[in-house]
């Protein structure tokens, strides 16, 4: 069974089909990396599937279950995690607490019942405390825990907001664009923790522009063109592949 299966996923903004009747499934432990040229749909799709936009057609299944009308946070929940192009962190929190901020999120949006059951929440607090810890020292900003976001260089707030998506261990990523704007060597680091979570169990959908980042990392790609899938395969067949050097080159 695959870890996601989207069928027949199609949105429309006015005249345009964003996307357009999209189908494919990814397996527990694939890196996909998803390309296309702008305004090709992979934003929307990604929203789609996290439901922060609402499909007109298609459903959408997560380990099996229909999650085509679970709120975002349920889907959050079930361990479908996302990051953003542009970055969502508190400029006047701390590194620290800005990862406090996400956990105490996705609780909120747990199974609040589940929270108040929960005999001892001192406990609760102190487990996420940990937990926060454990990931600053994971993307290395040991030493910047108690600075605060607008301090850190763009490439350390890129790292602190993929540390918010993967607090709680999701099943599944889907991150957009991780190394827009970065440098080379923060491109590096963030494939390398890309690859450690990825080997820890977790799968993640990439949507990359930058070729030799997402080629170099991702088992298989996924090729979008004015919303629909023109490719799906091995990263050097897709790249070779005439539809998707058309639709970046025109060629
Ligand atoms: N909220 C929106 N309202 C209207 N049109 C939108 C909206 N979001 C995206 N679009 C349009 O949908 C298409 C796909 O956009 P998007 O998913 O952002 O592409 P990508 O992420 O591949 O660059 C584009 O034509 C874009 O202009
Ligand atoms: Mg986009």
């Amino acid at each position: 069974m695959p870890l996601l299966k989207v069928c027949g996923l199609t949105k429309k903004f006015y005249g345009i089909t964003a996307v357009n009747n999209v189908s494919f499934a990814v397996n527990t432990g694939e890196i996909v990396g998803l390309i296309g040229p702008n305004g090709s749909g992979k934003t929307t799709l990604f929203n789609c599937i996290t439901r922060m936009l609402i499909a007109d057609q298609g459903r959408v299944l997560f380990n099996g279950e229909d999650i085509s009308n679970f709120k975002p946070a349920q889907i959050a929940q079930k361990g479908l995690a996302r990051s953003f192009h542009f970055i969502r962190v508190f400029i006047d929190l701390t590194v620290r607490e800005n990862i406090l901020v996400a956990a105490q999120h996705h609780q909120q949006d747990n199974d609040l019942e589940q929270i108040f059951r929960t005999k001892n929440s001192r406990l609760l607090d102190q487990e996420i405390l940990i937990k926060a810890d454990k990931i600053i020292n994971f993307i290395g900003l040991q030493g910047l825990t108690n600075e605060k976001a607008g301090n850190l260089s763009y490439g350390q707030r890129k790292l602190l907001s993929f540390s918010m998506a993967i607090i709680f261990h999701p099943k599944l990523v889907l991150l957009d664009e991780p190394a827009a704007a970065v440098n080379p060597t923060m491109i590096k680091r963030i494939g390398e923790y890309i690859r450690t979570l990825n080997q820890q169990g977790i799968t993640f959908i990439i949507v990359e522009h930058n070729m030799e980042f997402i080629m170099g990392l991702a088992d298989r790609i996924i090729a979008l063109d004015q919303g629909s899938i023109i490719a799906d395969g091995l990263p050097r067949d897709v790249q070779h592949d005439y539809r998707v050097q058309e639709a970046y080159f025109g060629v």
